[in-house]
């Protein structure tokens, strides 16, 4: 069945390209703009988004890696666990006795 009509993609490219990076890359997170480029063509008017994306949902390779599950919970629960700066980095809020 073709999903993108104006790239001429099927639902067999998308799921062979999903196919592929996953196979390529296990912790990768897919994305259209990323199924896109593994077959060398790029989005036009964007109509075929919804299908695109429904298509791609129904593969079992899509999932989110396992590393990168829960990170968002994790980051709201206030454990500490973030990547920003320590506050105590500024020169402003160190201490003058050294
Ligand atoms: S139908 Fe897919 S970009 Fe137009």
């Amino acid at each position: 069945m073709i999903v993108c009509s104006c790239q001429t993609i099927s639902d067999t490219d998308i799921h062979f390209a999903i196919n592929w990076m996953r196979s390529s890359d296990p912790e990768t997170i897919i994305t259209p703009g990323k199924v896109y480029r593994a077959l060398g063509k790029k989005p036009e008017c964007g109509g075929c988004m919804k299908l695109f994306v429904s298509t791609m949902r129904k593969s079992d390779k899509l999932e989110v890696p396992a590393i990168l599950r829960g990170m968002k919970e994790a980051g709201s629960q206030g454990n500490g666990h973030h990547e920003r700066r320590q506050k105590s980095h500024r020169i402003s809020q160190q201490s003058t006795a050294r």
